[in-house]
């Protein structure tokens, strides 16, 4: 896969050297407040899982979200993001998304790397239907996604349990019609 460039984002692939950061990201309480995981990644978990992802069939495709630095070449990386359970069948796929250096949260490059994946994925990977789960109170993600055109379809209500009680999960889905008239 060629690295995906937007206006101010690239997204290349995950590296293993990418792990100490990913690591410092899934550990902050305040990134990891709306993620799945609810005990403390260690480096052996995380090596794991790139084995897993790395070796297996491409049902997921974790890249990294980088910015380019004023005035010269040099890329940071601010995040991930991964298609998940990528489906031959249905063309579906599920889509996360993680900003893990927090001083580039609510500037548009969430909205942007998600915006660039969903082309990708319609448009070189021929997929049909890209969905998300987004947990309740995460209005930072909804409004995020919403301007890059998911819609709201539906609540688990009650599915998740953290801080001693129990919170809604929303899906939010965007299909290829969609983003064809409106890319
Ligand atoms: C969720 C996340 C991907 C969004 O990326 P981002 O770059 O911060 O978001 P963007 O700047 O593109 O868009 C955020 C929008 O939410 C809005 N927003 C922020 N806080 C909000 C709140 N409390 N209520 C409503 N809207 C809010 C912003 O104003 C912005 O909208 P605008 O551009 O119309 O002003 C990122 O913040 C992140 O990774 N957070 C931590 C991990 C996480 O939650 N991952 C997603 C799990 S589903």
């Amino acid at each position: 896969m060629p690295i995906l460039y937007a206006e101010r984002i690239r997204l290349r692939a995950s590296e293993r050297e990418d792990i100490p950061l990913f690591l410092k990201w899934v550990n902050d309480p305040e990134v990891c407040e709306f993620l799945e995981h609810s005990s403390v990644l260690n480096r052996v978990q995380e090596e794991a899982w790139f084995e897993r992802v790395s070796s297996g069939p491409r049902t997921e495709l974790p890249l990294v979200i980088e910015i380019r630095q004023p005035d010269s070449n040099d890329w940071t990386s601010i995040g991930n993001l991964s298609f998940m359970n990528i489906h031959p069948v249905n063309l579906s796929a599920e889509i996360g998304i993680m900003i893990g250096e927090k001083q580039y949260w609510d500037q548009g490059y969430g909205t942007e790397a998600m915006r660039r994946m969903c082309q990708y994925g319609f448009e070189e990977l021929n997929l049909h239907r890209i969905f998300l789960r987004v947990y309740e109170g995460n209005e930072r993600g909804k409004a995020a996604y919403r301007k890059v055109g998911f819609v709201y379809e539906g609540t688990m209500r009650q599915a998740r349990f953290h801080r001693g009680r129990y919170w809604d999960i929303d899906f939010m889905s965007i299909i290829k019609s969609d983003w064809v008239s409106n890319p």
